[in-house]
Parts: structure tokens; sequence; C-alpha cells
């Protein structure tokens, strides 16, 4: 596991960014594992900005995203198609043929999650997955307590899960209960996985999840064994490792 000490938020942007251009640049038609929440959105952005200059081609990129809540229809802006759109696909010159997400409306849980693994599993491995870091060490929406040797499954959120994404809808009560989402077992058979992390409220869970015992009750501790895992993190998100 190699962690990346960044500055600041723009500065993580920026490694995460060139980490992921580096990727595209080496295999122009590579499979990217895409995550969303508020932190890739600097990463994205930097991405956005460097196909603009033309330093950047997408054309035949692949991307299977993470994790999609459950009900709600694409053009909610809270989906995370939306998300992904917003931030990245709209922007750059992806085929939005070759762009996947699990798809949130599909009522029957175990349909859903069937069409997304055969997807996943036909695109014969993920490049380079890329991932944030919940406040309780989930990974995707992989909360607390869910066996490692997951695909992609339907789990019910956490109350802390909830809280924390209610800022981004009107009131809690709107926050889907259910979501979609990529196992451990899938994240885990990525050939490079990037964990991008910032701030001080998520420097326990960084000590925790990347110096503390691998267990399901902190999933990201899991990448402790994957043999090539960078996390970028920003100070303030390091500021409790005395290891390092
Ligand atoms: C959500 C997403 C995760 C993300 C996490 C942290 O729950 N499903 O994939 O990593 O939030 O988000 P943030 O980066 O906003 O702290």
């Amino acid at each position: 596991m190699k962690i990346i000490k960044a500055k600041d938020y723009n500065d993580l942007s920026r490694k995460a960014a060139n980490i992921i251009s580096a990727q595209i640049i080496m295999k122009p038609n590579c499979v990217l594992g895409l995550a969303t929440g508020s932190t890739p959105i600097g990463t994205y952005k930097q991405l956005v900005e460097w196909y603009e200059k033309g330093d950047l081609d997408f054309s035949e990129v692949t991307t299977v995203n993470l994790d999609e809540y459950k009900g709600l229809p694409r053009e909610n802006d809270q989906s995370y198609y939306y998300f992904m759109n917003d931030n990245l696909f709209s922007k750059v010159n992806i085929n939005k043929n070759q762009t996947y997400l699990p798809d949130g409306m599909i009522e029957d849980s175990e349909q859903a999650c069937r069409e997304y693994n055969a997807v996943i599993h036909s695109l014969g491995g993920v490049d380079l997955q890329l991932l944030g870091l919940g406040h309780n060490g989930h990974i995707g929406f992989n909360e607390p307590g869910i066996a490692f040797e997951t695909e992609t499954h339907c789990v019910t959120l956490s109350e802390r899960t909830i809280k924390a994404n209610m800022r981004f809808f009107v009131s809690e009560a709107d926050v889907p209960r259910q979501a979609y989402t990529m196992g451990i077992k899938t994240i885990m058979s990525a050939h490079h996985i990037l964990l991008v992390v910032s701030g001080e409220d998520k420097a326990d869970i960084v000590k925790e999840a990347f110096f503390g015992p691998v267990t399901p009750q902190v999933p990201a501790s899991i990448l402790q064994l994957h043999n090539h895992v960078t996390i970028v993190a920003d100070e303030a998100a390091l500021s409790k490792c005395e290891e390092l």
C-alpha cells in the first residue's frame, strides 16, 4: 500500500488525476472503476481540464461505477448517474455506451445485481478503481459488517451514511434507504486501486482502516491485503497517522 501525502484538497485532486491520466495514456482502452461522493469531484474537474487542453482522450475508455441509489431515476440530480454525467461524462469525449452504473430503477434487487455483475465480468477486469472513503470505513456502499467475498448486492444504508449523505438532499427523509453496490470481492479484483481521502473528519477512519486490523467492521481495511493500492490523502486526513 502506497500512501501519497498531498498538501491540501487541490493538490490531492491533481495527484489523483495524474494517476488516472497516466492509466489512460498507458492503456487508452482501459476500464476505469469510478466513484462518486464529494472527494473525487476535484479529480474529475482536473481530468476535464486536461481533456480540454487536448492532453487526454477518453474515446476508448470504458467506465464502471461503484454504486447507485435504489429507486432514484437517472434524471434525479442526486442519482449517481446524474453525478457522473454532470462531473465527467458530459464534459469529455467518452462514448456514453461504454459507461456503466447499476440501474437503480430495477425493483428486483436480484435481477439488478445479476445484470451488473454480468456487465463487470464482460469487461474482463477493472484496470484502475477509484474509491472514496466513508466515515465508517465504507467503500462504495459496503457498510461495516459486510462479508468480504460479496459481488454486486443491494444494501440498506446505515444511519451514519444516511446522515452523511443528507447534505445533498432536501431532507433526511429524501435520502434513499437502499443502494446497489459493487461488493468487496469485485473491488478487490481491480488491478490497481486508487483511494482518495480528504479532511480532518476522516483522520480517525484513515488511521483505523490502514493501520488497524483487517476486519469487516471497517470495510476499507481489506485494502491492506491488495497488492497494488495507492492512497492519495491530504495532510488533514493523515493527521492522526503517527506511523507516517
Ligand atoms: C458515499 C459513496 C461512497 C463515497 C462516500 C464518501 O456514501 N457511496 O462511494 O466514498 O460517500 O463520500 P465523500 O467523499 O463525500 O466523503
